[in-house]
């Protein structure tokens, strides 16, 4: 993950994080990536674990999934938003890649605490750490939050006291569709960046216009996720479909038209983000 990440942030792109809610999403996301030659992260949320079936299931089934369909791009398996640290540890003894400790609820002490032993115990493993400071608004497969915004002396203090890699600073963005117009502080992104210089994240990205995101990486954010923007195209199609077939029953005639959606709507995020054409890095 770091050697990906830094080269997006060297170079001014963001590496997609596509959250999954089965296996069509990782059969989507995969031929999306390899297609546009993009490096590609693809992110279960803590909450979504036991509906997919577990730490060790989910990170097994997409490195296999890798193997099958000979995807060369670079694959990487991340936690997003875990709730505890014991969480975050089964997800690297799982073989996860990279894990998220969400302290967002937390006061900013306890933040740096948890954030830290995580940190310990995924470096220790060449596991990658996001941190988050603020707090993400609206609602995430159940996981509901107010939008907080992050103040700067937090996120040098969740940095520089936690040892993490990238850090999530919540700015306006928000998880779920968008109620009015997005409002992101660019001032104090930009000063984050100036401060800390190191990857940022960026949750909450369906729905931003293309511009913020271009702003967003102008900002340092290397990773940008995203999972509304991909339910909404899938269940639309699911909908269409069913409305033109009222009499489909078998799973395969309904779900596998909705696999090329998620290809083409992970399509369009890779380019947004601009990570086409860069699966290939010179360490
Ligand atoms: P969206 O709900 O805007 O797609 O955000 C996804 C996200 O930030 C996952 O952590």
């Amino acid at each position: 993950m770091k050697k990906f990440i830094l080269d997006a942030f060297e170079n001014h792109y963001a590496i997609p994080q596509i959250n999954i809610n089965g296996l069509i999403w990782i059969e989507g996301a995969l031929r999306a990536a390899q297609e546009n030659q993009s490096p590609i992260i693809i992110g279960t949320t803590d909450k979504n674990i036991p509906f997919l079936g577990g730490y060790e299931f989910i990170a097994a089934t997409i490195k296999n999934k890798v193997k099958t369909m000979n995807i060369t791009v670079p694959v990487i398996v991340h936690l997003d938003h875990g709730l505890s640290v014991n969480g975050c540890k089964k997800a690297v003894d799982a073989g996860y890649d990279s894990v998220m400790f969400d302290g967002s609820k937390l006061s900013i002490a306890e933040n740096i605490n948890l954030s830290r032993e995580v940190a310990e115990y995924a470096h220790s493993k060449n596991v990658y750490v996001e941190g988050e400071v603020g707090a993400v608004g609206g609602n995430e497969d159940g996981m509901a939050n107010s939008l907080k915004y992050a103040s700067l002396q937090d996120c040098v203090s969740l940095v520089r006291g936690s040892y993490i890699d990238t850090l999530a600073p919540a700015l306006g963005s928000v998880h779920g569709e968008y109620v009015g117009e997005p409002d992101l502080d660019f001032d104090k992104m930009k000063k984050i960046n100036d401060i800390l210089n190191i990857p940022l994240v960026l949750h909450g990205a369906s729905g931003l216009s293309d511009e913020d995101v271009q702003k967003a990486i102008n900002f340092g954010h290397a990773k940008i996720n995203f999972n509304t923007e991909i339910n909404l195209a899938w269940s639309s199609s699911i909908r269409e479909f069913l409305t033109e077939h009222p009499k489909a029953f078998s799973p395969q005639e309904i779900i596998n038209p909705s696999i090329d959606v998620i290809k083409e709507t992970v399509t369009s995020i890779i380019k947004k983000c601009s990570s086409d054409f860069k699966s290939t890095v010179n360490s």
